[in-house]
């Protein structure tokens, strides 16, 4: 019979059979007779075992020559292997080199952070990256199977723009042939424009902000989703994003267990998280609660890192802070029929100092007060006009909300920086790989 060729992950439905893998070596130790080969394909990570005596003296040399990084197909027999977390390796019989390698950059020391970004390239070959991004992939899959469970249609939103709908300060500007334009901040407006045709639509993209700040949770680049909802209040929206969240962790529990534990990430306490509802907290009480731990914040003022990271930690869950003071939020939001200087709006907050994960709020649908409120902030009626054609043509009361897939990240694999939640970070000093 031909012998398979197969992946390391399916390495446990082949025990006891002769098989052949494409890898690549990470790592290599041995003696005069025998030589262990720390193997990987992208899909998992094995042992190879080149014993002496069991091979050619041809395998055994090219074995010992074998330098980090080669790629090769290894041919050999399955066996479990009750030492390993994996739980099975192979006893390599054949070696045949693919590509070379010298000089690999990244040895198995310990290198610098600012080091392994330069090297991004291939840093995404190694242990953490290979974990983060894979679960990175289950919250795309997951984002997609929930929103089509639930009746949703993927929306396209362009990413050159006219408009700034999330404030002029932090926009990146190109030029557009006679015009000038911006990379989009967010779908959310064309979300808007669709949820009027479709009912429900979400748009997943890239978002773009020229963020000056430098910090742990902020990229120049990030992806988002954004859902729209025509006929819906901001209660049910709550609801939906508390199960949609809920829904992402689960998922990740159910196809991430390799890449949770290679991240050490406590399975029960992302499984605590899960637990529905999530508290709702008002501004004002949040404003209250910090006041009482000696927070010096005073109604009106934006939470930075550390409220955030105590309001979610006094919950020990994600926690919805919700009407914020209109004058901290954006221009689309709507008015608190009881009180001028609020909004009917919220922001999920992590637990654990993960931060904001999600913001979002009910649109106001007053074609005269969405008029001067973009009036207000300086915004031009060219760019604009479109927008508030919705309010004239069968305007609905209709809410949304803005998901960040790289703080999602952050939040479900433990990682203190956002830069390893995306493949190729960009930040203020970063546009290199
Ligand atoms: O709160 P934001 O600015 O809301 C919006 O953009 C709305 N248009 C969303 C909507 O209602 N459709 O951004 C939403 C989320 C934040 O909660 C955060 O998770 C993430 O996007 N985010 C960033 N992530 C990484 N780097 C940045 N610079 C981010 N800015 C926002
Ligand atoms: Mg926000």
């Amino acid at each position: 019979a031909s012998i398979p060729t197969i992946k390391i992950i399916d390495a446990k439905n082949y025990v006891g059979q002769t098989v052949k893998i494409g890898v690549w070596l990470r790592q290599k130790r041995g003696s005069g007779k025998i030589a262990f080969l720390q193997l990987r394909d992208g899909t998992a990570f094995f042992q190879g075992v080149v014993v002496k005596a069991n091979v050619s003296p041809e395998v055994f040399e090219t074995a010992k020559e074998l330098k980090q990084e080669t790629s090769m197909y290894v041919t050999g027999e399955i066996h479990a292997d009750d030492r390993s977390s994996f739980g099975y390796e192979m006893a390599v019989q054949d070696i045949q080199v693919i590509g070379e390698s010298h000089d690999y950059p990244i040895t198995p020391k310990e290198h610098g952070t600012e080091f392994l970004f330069d090297e991004r390239h291939l840093y995404l070959r190694h242990l953490k990256p290979f974990a983060t991004l894979r679960i990175r992939n289950t919250l795309i899959a997951a984002t997609y199977e929930f929103f089509n469970n639930e009746g949703f249609i993927k929306l396209d939103a362009p990413l050159l723009t006219g408009s700034a709908p999330e404030g002029t300060t932090d926009l990146f500007e190109t030029d557009y042939f006679d015009h000038q334009a911006y990379l989009s901040q967010t779908g959310q407006l064309y979300a808007e424009a669709g949820a009027m045709a479709f009912g429900k639509v979400f748009t997943f993209g890239p978002a773009f902000r020229a963020e000056k700040s430098k910090t742990r949770r902020h990229l120049t680049e990030f992806w988002m989703i954004e859902p729209e909802m025509a006929f819906m209040h901001q209660d049910e929206s709550l609801e939906l994003q508390e199960r949609y969240v809920a829904f992402l962790i689960e998922k990740v529990l159910e196809r991430n267990d390799q890449e949770l534990d290679i991240l050490k990430r406590d399975k029960e306490l992302l499984r605590s998280y899960t637990k529905l509802p999530f508290p709702r907290v008002s501004y004002d009480d949040a404003i209250k609660l910090l006041q009482d731990n000696d927070f010096d914040v005073k109604w009106g003022v934006d939470f930075g890192s550390p409220e955030e990271t105590f309001l979610a930690n006094h919950f020990s869950k994600p926690v919805f802070i919700t009407n914020f003071p209109k004058a901290i939020k954006a221009f689309y939001m709507k008015r608190d029929p009881k009180r001028d200087d609020i909004v009917i709006s919220a922001d999920l907050l992590a637990p654990e100092g993960y931060g904001e994960i999600i913001g979002g709020s009910e649109r106001d649908t007053d074609y005269d007060y969405l008029k001067s409120r973009i009036e207000e902030q300086g915004l031009s009626m060219d760019d604009y006009g479109w927008y508030l054609d919705l309010r004239k043509y069968g305007s609905v009361p209709h809410s949304g909300f803005g998901l960040g897939l790289e703080r999602m990240v952050t939040f479900v694999t433990g990682e203190d920086h956002i830069r390893e939640a995306i493949p190729f970070p960009r930040m203020t000093h970063r546009l290199r790989p």
